[in-house]
């Protein structure tokens, strides 16, 4: 095994064990990593859909992003969601967004294909990915991006805490989510502070061949 394949299989198995062991489906927030429903998070995703079109969540849980963001926006959403781990992903299909059952894969970030220009708003957390990868996962999203679509980086507070402790030892000062990608695209994106969650917006020009 490599030492990108042991980095999945590791994140795989902690994930697993912290939102599935010994949950028979019934709690549909652990899925996606929280406690009480997020209101505030979800409803911040919300404020940046602008128009109608093709949602997708990398690392989507059971989709309980996508559902908040079709249910309540005023655009009309189509959704898609990756994730590795299968339990969540059937949860998705069958239960929280059953009537978009085909548009959920079981996949690796890393890895899963996405066609080009077909999505107008994508989710994606840099932390999910191996460091390795994210280069070529960035361009893959670029390229899979909509003109006038928009790339949405996130990632949580308590993990950007955690990883700017493990950076301040390399003498690299980690204050958003900016801070973990490579510099040609963080200068390039809207900054959005959150007390829960860091926001970078990537908007693809509407012009763009
Ligand atoms: C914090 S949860 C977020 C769920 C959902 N996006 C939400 O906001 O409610 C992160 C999800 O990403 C998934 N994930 C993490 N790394 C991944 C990878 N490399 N490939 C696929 N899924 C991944 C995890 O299994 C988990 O379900």
């Amino acid at each position: 095994m490599t030492s990108r394949e042991k980095f999945y299989e590791e994140r795989k198995r902690r994930l697993w064990k912290m939102y599935w062991e010994g949950n028979d489906g019934s709690d549909i927030l652990r899925p996606n990593g929280f406690k009480e429903y997020p209101t505030d998070i979800y409803d911040l995703f919300l404020s940046l859909i602008d128009r109608n079109g093709r949602a997708l969540d990398l690392g989507c849980g059971n989709g309980l992003m996508l559902k908040h963001l079709i249910t309540r926006s005023r655009y009309k959403l189509i959704p898609y969601g990756v994730d590795f781990l299968e339990e969540s992903i059937r949860q998705a299909r069958e239960k929280i967004l059953p009537e978009y059952a085909e548009n959920f894969k079981v996949a690796n970030i890393a890895d899963v294909e996405l066609e080009e220009k077909f999505y107008d708003f994508i989710f994606f957390d840099p932390y999910s990915v191996h460091p390795d990868d994210l280069e070529s996962v960035i361009e893959k999203l670029l390229r899979a991006c909509r003109p006038g679509g928009k790339v949405i980086f996130y990632t949580y507070r308590d993990v950007l805490l955690m990883l700017r402790i493990i950076h301040l030892l390399r003498l690299k000062w980690i204050g958003w989510v900016g801070d973990l990608l490579p510099r040609y695209i963080a200068v390039k994106l809207e900054r959005i502070n959150h007390p829960k969650v860091s926001i970078g917006v990537y908007k693809r020009g509407s012009c763009e061949v």
